[in-house]
């Protein structure tokens, strides 16, 4: 009924734009913004439309070459600026939106982005770390509470989450994704969506998300940042866009587009991305901003003559909104008046943008979120520090335990705690740190000595820098180890090694940190490594002389007392690697469900078959593998049926014993190989996780259940089907598990 009054409504309702609006308005309050965006569309100059394509840094600091126009304030005031990025804290936004609503003639107000990636003032892992914890809910719940603060900042938008597949530790920004795998990386997609945007966008502490960045951007061109991406369409749909189907399925507000040249064609005007595949086919109906001078950078690229040229080509593969080049500003109008761009192009964008502006309830309240008095009382309160802590402990992946030599307890009365990382409050957030303070966030040291247990000691020395090569403090940290029953060494890269434009050639360990190590190694105490990095490293040169490590990422403003609860066995590591670790830089890019390719094995002495003469083609550790304080026993897979039809399902399932003396958490991974395709099928794919928690002693069956439209891939002609055939699968505790069954796809 209410359907069909919508549909009358809409039916009587004049112009084509609105029609097209109409028809995808999903609700009766959808159908009356698209209602009021058609009568304010009506009202506006083609220089006001165009003013709400544009958005320009604000007066925090840029994030990108480009300084803030001291005339921006002017434009605004004329309605040539409809977004602002980088605004800082609720007074800021405050004034702006003033001006925006209060100066311009149509009194439109701007929404206001901000790269809120790990956190907004009360920091969480590192978005790669947030993702091993393999916690949906705890990585929804992350995003919620990175919503709530910055939303009473005065932010409307994020430009998160991150959704690029990467398989190149060398990336400086595999950091803020969630990893390599296609399949996992949908579902922490759609959990940071959820988290970001709530239940409705019209909600007080709702941020609108951006799905970034549109595409393939994680496949730079060996693993420098901004370089040039060439992979086949198929690799492209299969793996790299998956993320970004996933987002606009959970409702995704805005795109953005990439930096990357796309097999020659720059994403910001590759019209396969944004206007055919974003558009045309998923029917995303949100606005997709352009990255920070994406549209400017084509001239550099050598795709487009000048700005004005990117400008059109951007246009006419409906990028919506300029970010920081002001090449729409200055260009459209005189685009529109030779006829090269039509008014309905620009109407579509704005259209769009003016949407996300009603949804947002800013029309209604402007400053809904600028509130300095909710700003102070909400942020970093005590249940969001709470969170940031759980979610950190839960990041750590616990890599090695000889001995059981974790966690630390009464068989250690004395504790050394070395290395550069142990103390040092800025790099336990790493970048991208919103409005995060160094200064707030607690290290390991005082994590450690804050829990220490009654009667044990712990003695600090810093032993070396991460960088250079002064090993002046060694003697100070070899006399507190000699001194100590355990060693525990915070070792890795600096929080700003890894992020925008941080890429990096080599992946160990920097500096003196390894031979400080060795150092410790040889004084033969227990050495327990406490990683923290941005990346996967190579670790082949302490994996063999560190008793334990723990990945630790950067786990944020709670990193010391969540790596204490681990540490000290409060809490038992349930992290699993969301992300190969390579043995050498050499084996990049390096991801579990790679190919087979003709030649997979063979005589280590022989020549002809795909290898490195130097080094194994296993990487350290494997996708999905992570240790835990208690150890899981797995019964042999079984499956339900031994054929699956393209209708019915099939059941596949597990008993799970916890054999330990702890309760812990288990991620329990299911894992398919199709056999035989039409073009070449990767060796395993990951199809189902469950993170189970298990007391001492306790079984539980582990059910996922499978359809043939998990088993969908893009087939030799590019449609997206399963084919019959045979399969395995697998289920296990990582990637490498050889617990396996078999089954059919019958037609
Ligand atoms: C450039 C980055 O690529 C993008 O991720 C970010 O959102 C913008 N700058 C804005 O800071």
């Amino acid at each position: 009924m209410k359907k069909r009054a919508v549909m009358l409504v809409a039916l009587l309702l004049a112009g084509q734009g609105y029609w097209a609006v109409a028809q995808k308005a999903k609700t009766a309050s959808d159908l009356q913004i698209a209602q009021k965006v058609e009568a304010l569309l009506k009202k506006m100059t083609l220089d006001e439309k165009i003013g709400q394509m544009n958005q320009v840094n604000g007066n925090g600091a840029a994030t990108g070459p480009i300084k803030a126009n001291p005339n921006d304030i002017e434009l605004l005031k004329k309605g040539l600026i409809g977004s602002m990025l980088n605004v800082n804290g609720s007074a800021n936004a405050y004034q702006l939106q003033k001006i925006a609503v209060e100066q311009t003639r149509l009194r439109i107000p701007l929404i206001i982005g901000f790269d809120v990636i790990h956190g907004y003032k009360t920091i969480f892992p590192v978005p790669l770390g947030d993702a091993a914890s393999f916690d949906l809910a705890s990585i929804e719940n992350g995003a919620r509470v990175a919503a709530t603060e910055a939303s009473v900042a005065g932010v409307n938008w994020t430009f998160a989450p991150m959704v690029d597949i990467a398989r190149d530790a060398r990336w400086g920004r595999i950091m803020e994704g969630a990893g390599e795998d296609p399949y996992y990386g949908s579902l922490v997609a759609a959990a940071r969506v959820r988290g970001f945007q709530g239940k409705s966008l019209a909600e007080k502490h709702s941020i609108a998300a951006c799905a970034k960045h549109f595409a393939a951007y994680g496949a730079a061109e060996a693993g420098r940042d901004y370089n040039l991406v060439d992979i086949s369409n198929r690799t492209l749909f299969e793996v790299y866009l998956r993320p970004f189907k996933a987002s606009v399925d959970a409702g995704v507000a805005t795109f953005m587009n990439s930096f990357n040249d796309l097999g020659g064609v720059p994403a910001t005007a590759n019209t396969l991305l944004v206007k055919e595949t974003l558009k045309r086919d998923w029917k995303f109906d949100g606005f997709v901003v352009s990255d920070w001078d994406s549209i400017g950078e084509m001239v550099v690229h050598g795709s487009a003559v000048d700005k004005k040229d990117a400008a059109n080509q951007a246009i006419a593969n409906q990028c919506d909104m300029d970010m920081c080049t002001n090449a729409y500003v200055s260009h459209l109008k005189e685009l529109v008046n030779e006829g090269k761009v039509s008014v309905a192009q620009i109407d579509d964008a704005v259209r769009r943008i003016l949407t996300l502006k009603y949804k947002l309830g800013l029309f209604d309240n402007p400053f809904k979120n600028c509130d300095t008095e909710l700003e102070a009382k909400l942020t970093m309160q005590p249940a969001f520090l709470d969170a940031a802590r759980d979610a950190a402990r839960k990041s750590f992946v616990l890599l090695k335990n000889d001995k059981g030599i974790l966690p630390i307890d009464a068989r250690y009365k004395s504790i050394a705690l070395v290395g550069p990382l142990a103390d040092s409050k800025k790099d336990m957030i790493g970048t991208w740190i919103g409005m995060g303070d160094a200064k707030d966030a607690v290290t390991m040291l005082t994590g450690l000595k804050e829990q220490l247990p009654a009667g044990a000691t712990i003695t600090y020395a810093k032993g070396c820098d991460v960088l250079g090569d002064d090993t002046s403090g060694f003697v100070e940290a070899i006399a507190a180890a000699k001194a100590a029953d355990v060693v525990v060494m915070a070792i890795g890269e600096a929080g700003n090694m890894s992020g925008e434009g941080l890429s990096r050639a080599d992946i160990t360990i920097p500096g003196k940190q390894v031979e400080l190590l060795n150092e410790l190694v040889k004084l033969g105490k227990p050495v327990v490594a406490v990683v923290f990095s941005g990346r996967p490293l190579a670790l082949s040169n302490i994996s063999d002389k560190a008793s334990a490590i723990l990945q630790a990422w950067f786990p944020g403003t709670m990193a010391g007392p969540a790596l204490a609860d681990v540490i000290y066995g409060k809490y038992s590591p349930s992290g699993k690697l969301p992300a190969t670790f390579p043995r050498a830089v050499g084996q990049c890019p390096i991801y579990y469900n790679h190919k087979n390719t003709g030649r997979p094995t063979g005589d280590p002495n022989f020549q002809y078959w795909s290898h490195y003469i130097d080094l194994p083609n296993t990487p350290l550790y494997p996708f999905g593998f992570g240790l835990s304080y208690a150890s899981f026993e797995y019964s042999p897979v079984k499956v339900n049926k031994s054929t699956l039809s393209m209708k019915e399902p099939i059941v596949v399932s597990v008993e799970v014993k916890n054999s330990g003396k702890v309760a812990a958490e288990e991620v329990v991974q299911l894992y398919v190989r199709d056999l035989k395709g039409s073009v070449t099928r990767p060796v395993r794919e990951l199809k189902g996780i469950s993170k189970i928690m298990l007391q001492p002693g306790e079984s539980r069956e582990v059910k996922f259940t499978l359809r043939s439209s998990d088993l969908a891939f893009y087939t030799r002609d590019m449609s997206f089907k399963a084919e019959p055939g045979d399969f395995k699968v697998f289920v296990g505790t990582d990637s490498n598990t050889n617990n396996e069954a078999s089954f059919t796809l019958v037609p």
